[in-house]
């Protein structure tokens, strides 16, 4: 690759003096990262059409590609309908050509901020800005039909003002698009952004097909000019709800072949729908696809407004992109004055044996349709399996207090679970009723009386104006109860309207609630929601998201999910991935189960707890299951949950990630064992379906004093991937726990079976 950008700017820009043909720059700005490594161009061909290409040293990394949109004109006013005033209908046509260049501004900010929670304290925010101001004059009404004649007479009917403002970090590259208060467009809908990603090289990529309701996939990996052979491969089990079969979802994470990391994404989503990718194979470029809504327009806009930021993140190691915090300081600063009620949160569930089958959410079978305030639970008979009952609860409780934990969650504890997925029924759930077995007020107090709180669930089942009519009401019952932590979920299709759950009216949805929830001062964590885009710096009680395929997935989580993660879905803000299944013979829990068996060591499920990065983390497993393996759990009771500092040691997407962290000191999050200690680490490694040993070195810690250090690590005979053993042994099951004492000289090795993983511990 040539850095030919800059170079084809320079010749455009020479025969644009030279002669002034329709094809050359008539228009050309540059824009340098603060180290100057990465360089952007942006240009304004002949035409008038904008484009912006990205370079990384003498490395093309976007090459010249479009920026722009296609607009549907709206009705805009009252007085057009006889005729009057034919400008109250808004521009309809394309945002793409026939602009002129109105303003050019610049700036460079440098700022260190302070987070509330993260994979560390202080993030710098570094960047130099461009802000270009185009003007596209003469765009048709959409009505043309009303004034034809006025329309022609008039020529120039709307002046469109439209600025791009472009952030240049030394890790990547942020754009938006902004509409500026104007006087010829107030309303109009986007049928479509055409924002274009035109890559240099047939990069590897790892992505996830372009879905209108579920990001819970694997991750699949391929050459960008593969992605539609692989499409159907890459959809295995499910039913898909694709726009295209070339279409991906972000973030995709590529490597080109000379070791350039290209991670393309979107910061601070709201008032807007989420970014999809359809991929062109053959020209090796991504355009823009926004999920619509249920009538199949993109965005519904009134200016002033500005698009959530487009984010290229480029770096030339892969550590340095787990490093990377493009996506963080794009989004605003916090808009919360007090945060002092948020808090990191270690928690227990009474959830996973409903995941496996083993009990249930629904407390009776008696009847196969409920309706809310209407059916008599309490003269039904319980199906015996019911989930939620007060002294399975208090179970939980108990081994959660007397293991440090902060929370325990529990699902299916209110009316309705009966049928709960029938997909067109709106009065689903009411938030606030229980079920006979589940004493809310008591389970509660004895909660508050062990130290910890229970954590709320509310699954909507994407019956989002029901949860918006009852929202006051179900954040009332918490705070009269004392939760002050809800995980609310999203399955199934949108209903009353049908909109994909990544549509702007959803996205509007989810920013609806963690709004209300801050007002309330709950902390929130989503599932099904839209994939993270940094807000959690903006709104800091969104401590949790899933919005991709966690441990739910069980045996059809594949050994390389967790090391694409970080890369991907992480990039965005944490997620709820509910680490720390020890038992993994999914049949000891269900005999039924489909789900056999789930391909992981037990140590891998340890290392999720550094590598996984969330202020929010579950202990997935049973009490029961806990209890057989105490010496590995004692990893989890110890392990911290909010970070002084984060070191990437070694990672490649797809294969393996080693992370060390340091645990915030005297944090919400710190576990007895971190407590009042002078400095304490954590390393977590996870590994993809490949053996393999790794090396690294401890020169993180401080000089010259010796650690003691507890290292959880598969044994030589462990095996993630292998399953049950005719003798009933289970190999992911196979660990060594052992304690060295270790300094900042020493490099460990450790080697990590298929499907494995390590973690240590390390105190002063
Ligand atoms: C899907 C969520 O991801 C899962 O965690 C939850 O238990 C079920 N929905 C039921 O709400
Ligand atoms: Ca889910």
């Amino acid at each position: 690759m040539k850095k030919t950008a800059l170079l084809a700017l320079s010749l455009l820009l020479l025969s644009a003096c030279g002669r002034n043909t329709a094809s050359s720059v008539i228009a050309g700005e540059t824009l340098s990262s603060p180290d100057g490594h990465l360089s952007l161009v942006f240009s304004l061909s002949g035409k008038g059409e904008p484009t912006y290409a990205l370079s990384y040293g003498e490395s093309d990394v976007v090459l010249p590609s479009k920026l722009g949109f296609v607009l549907r004109g709206v009705y805009k006013g009252t007085h057009a309908e006889n005729g009057q005033n034919i400008k109250d209908y808004g521009p309809d046509g394309d945002l793409l050509e026939g602009f002129e260049l109105v303003d050019v501004s610049r700036d460079s900010f440098d700022e260190t901020w302070e987070t509330v929670w993260g994979e560390e304290r202080l993030i710098r925010n570094h960047y130099n800005e461009l802000a270009v101001t185009l003007r596209k004059k003469g765009m048709n009404p959409v009505h043309k039909a009303v004034d034809r004649a006025r329309a022609l007479a008039n020529k120039g009917l709307f002046d469109v003002l439209m600025t791009v403002r472009f952030r240049l970090y030394d890790d990547g590259l942020g754009f938006r698009y902004e509409f500026p208060q104007q006087e010829d467009l107030s309303y109009f809908t986007i049928r479509e952004e055409c924002t274009e990603f035109r890559m240099a090289g047939d990069h590897t990529a790892w992505w996830i097909p372009g879905d209108l309701d579920t990001q819970e996939y694997t991750y699949f990996e391929s050459r960008i000019s593969e992605i539609r052979a692989k499409m159907k491969e890459a959809t295995d089990y499910r039913e898909p709800h694709h726009f295209s079969d070339a279409g991906v979802q972000t973030s995709i994470q590529m490597r080109s072949d000379d070791g350039l990391y290209i991670n393309i994404h979107e910061a601070a989503l709201e008032n807007y729908p989420a970014m999809h990718l359809e991929a062109d194979p053959r020209k090796l470029s991504f355009r823009c696809w926004l999920c619509p809504d249920a009538e199949g327009w993109k965005g519904r806009m009134q200016a002033p407004c500005k698009t959530p930021w487009r984010t290229v993140q480029v770096t030339d190691d892969a550590c340095k992109t787990l490093a990377s915090r493009l996506v963080l300081n794009l989004n605003e600063p916090c808009a919360l004055e007090d945060v002092s009620w948020i808090h990191p949160v270690k928690y227990l569930g009474v959830w996973w044996e409903m995941i496996t089958g083993k009990s249930t959410w629904a407390y009776t079978w008696d009847y196969s349709a409920v309706e809310l305030g209407v059916t008599d639970y309490s003269a039904s008979k319980p199906n015996g399996r019911h989930g939620a009952n007060n002294e399975n609860v208090r179970r939980y409780i108990d081994f959660a207090a007397e293991n440090g934990f902060d929370g325990v969650l529990v699902e299916g504890w209110n009316e309705g679970w009966e049928d709960w997925r029938s997909g067109q029924k709106e009065d689903v759930f009411d938030f606030v009723t229980p079920y006979p077995d589940f004493d809310v007020a008591a389970l509660n107090d004895y909660a508050h009386s062990k130290g910890l709180r229970l954590i709320m669930h509310h699954e909507t089942s994407s019956s989002t104006r029901n949860y918006e009519r009852r929202l006051d009401d179900a954040f009332a019952f918490m705070k009269r109860y004392g939760y002050d932590a809800v995980k609310n979920g999203y399955v199934g299709p949108i209903i009353p309207f049908g909109e994909g759950h990544y549509s702007q009216p959803m996205v509007d949805h989810y920013n609806h609630v963690l709004r209300k929830a801050a007002e309330n001062r709950i902390m929130i964590n989503m599932h099904e929601s839209v994939r993270p885009t940094g807000l959690c710096r903006t709104w800091p009680n969104l401590i949790g998201n899933e919005a991709a395929q966690g441990n739910e997935y069980r045996s059809r989580i594949k050994p390389h999910q967790v090391t694409v993660m970080p890369f991907t879905r992480l990039q965005g803000g944490p997620m709820d991935y509910t680490p720390g299944i020890f038992e993994s013979n999914i049949l000891r829990l269900n005999p039924d189960s489909k789900d056999d068996y789930m391909p992981t060591t037990l140590c891998k499920q340890l290392a999720l707890y550094v590598t996984m990065y969330s202020p929010l983390q579950m202990a997935g497993d049973l009490p029961e299951h806990y209890a057989e393996h105490m010496d590995a759990f004692q990893f989890i009771k110890d392990v911290a949950v909010d970070w002084e500092q984060s070191r990437y040691l070694m990672a490649e997407p797809g294969d393996y990630v080693v992370i060390a962290r340091q645990a915030r000191k005297d944090g919400v999050g710190a576990s007895a064992w971190c407590r009042g200690a002078d400095d304490v680490w954590f390393v977590g490694g996870v590994n993809d379906e490949n053996a393999r040993e790794l090396s690294f070195s401890l020169d993180f810690l401080k000089e010259g004093i010796e650690y003691e250090a507890v290292i959880y690590r598969d044994a030589p005979d462990a095996d993630g991937v292998a399953g049950m053993q005719e003798d009933g042994s289970n190999p992911g099951q196979r660990y060594v726990v052992e304690k060295r004492r270790l300094t900042s000289a020493d490099t460990l090795s450790v080697w990590m079976a298929r499907s494995g993983g390590f973690a240590v511990s390390l105190k002063l």
